[in-house]
């Protein structure tokens, strides 16, 4: 039977580091109150002009992709998980074959829109794919430039204190060896939360569902069939672009959704919390992740953390912090590694594999 193994994997980290002091300069925040609450030091911003999630992400991919003893023509299908995209469409997957020098090759690239476990959904569609013998080389990448939009000012400091840029990427490949690769996966979703944690413009909703939920915000739509609805002068004016996130609320559902999802996984492959030899969480908040191993009984050396210096890369925390892992020699062949995400929309899901 065909599993999937991670053949090769790569990280682009942006240049510039941006410290939380160099935050407390523009904003009212502190060191002190971010690293308490977070356990984030500083995280790295993307150039404004050269870097977008496609052209970083390409970065981590060619990595992944000579980690992976292949050569970009030899890539068959790519999965790009983003919610900052380099346009509102076509999607970063395609900008990115571009970028590789691979168009040519005419191969499919589809977008990933579920945030913060963009790449647990990526990782299981691509195990699909691998399993049924469809592809043999897929290119997954988690990339996100989250710099480019959230507000610097002491308004949004809930948000933009802890949100970095960055990419990751693996080549997935079959392997017949039912030991090895992805053995059990879990996705899931509920929208009732949706916009608890959200950007909901630039968008085409019109309002419909604030109006439903009976949310009273006044997006500044006009009554003119003819005016815009995706971005309005009030949105601009009211700082209606930027991501909304209650904290406290995504917290508290973080710290029950993570252990199930684990524990699901775990259950499905007959594992216990144990034998994990390493947990990789989406890099949400060291608080998050240090309450799921305390649930879970994990020791400190079976959960990998980042997020000190990097911040929350969203749908590129996983695929950067495995790949830091596996180039400081924590994740080695035979090792059980278990990945697991939760984020907007909810969305939730984990995968646990046999390095
Ligand atoms: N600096 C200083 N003070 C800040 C601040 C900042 N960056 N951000 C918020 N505050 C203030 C608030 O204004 C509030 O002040 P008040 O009590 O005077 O109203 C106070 O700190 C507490 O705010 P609250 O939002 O309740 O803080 P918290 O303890 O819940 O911590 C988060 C905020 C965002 C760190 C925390 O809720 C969290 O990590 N939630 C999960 C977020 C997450 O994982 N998101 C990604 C999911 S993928």
């Amino acid at each position: 039977m065909k599993r999937s193994i991670i053949a090769g994997i790569g990280k682009y980290i942006p240049e510039h580091v941006e410290t939380n002091d160099d935050l407390s300069q523009i904003m009212d925040t502190s060191d002190a109150w971010i690293q308490e609450r977070t356990g984030i030091k500083e995280r790295h911003f993307a150039d404004k002009h050269k870097d977008t999630p496609a052209s970083m992400g390409a970065k981590a991919a060619e990595i992944a992709i000579e980690r992976a003893g292949i050569s970009k023509e030899d890539v068959d299908f790519i999965i790009f998980a983003t919610l900052s995209p380099d346009y509102y469409f076509p999607g970063s997957g395609v900008l990115m074959q571009r970028e590789l020098g691979i168009a040519h090759t005419e191969i499919g690239a589809l977008d990933v829109r579920t945030q913060c476990t963009g790449f647990i959904y990526g990782l299981t569609v691509a195990d699909q794919f691998i399993r049924t013998g469809m592809y043999k080389n897929i290119l997954l990448v988690g990339a996100e430039k989250h710099s480019m939009g959230l507000d610097f000012t002491t308004r949004g400091r809930n948000v933009s204190v802890i949100f970095g840029d960055g990419a990751g990427a693996v080549v997935l490949q079959p392997v017949e060896d039912e030991n090895r690769g992805i053995l059990a996966s879990a996705l899931h979703s509920d929208g009732t939360h949706a916009e608890i944690l959200a950007m909901v413009n630039p968008g085409s909703h019109g309002g419909y569902h604030h109006e439903k939920l009976g949310l009273e915000v006044d997006f500044g739509f006009s009554e003119s069939r003819y005016d815009p609805i995706f971005v309005t002068r009030k949105m601009l004016d009211a700082a209606q672009l930027f991501p909304y996130m209650d904290g406290p609320t995504v917290f508290k559902i973080a710290v029950q959704k993570f252990p199930a999802a684990i524990l699901e996984v775990l259950e499905k492959a007959g594992k216990k919390p144990a034998e994990l030899d390493l947990l990789v969480p989406h890099q949400a908040n060291l608080r998050i992740s240090q309450f799921v191993a305390k649930r879970l009984g994990l020791k400190e050396d079976q959960v990998y953390n980042n997020i000190q210096r990097y911040g929350n890369t969203t749908a590129a925390s996983i695929p950067i912090a495995l790949c830091e892992a596996w180039e400081e020699g924590r994740v080695k062949e035979g090792d059980l590694v278990c990945l697991a995400a939760f984020g907007s929309g909810f969305t939730w899901g984990a995968n646990l594999m046999r390095w």
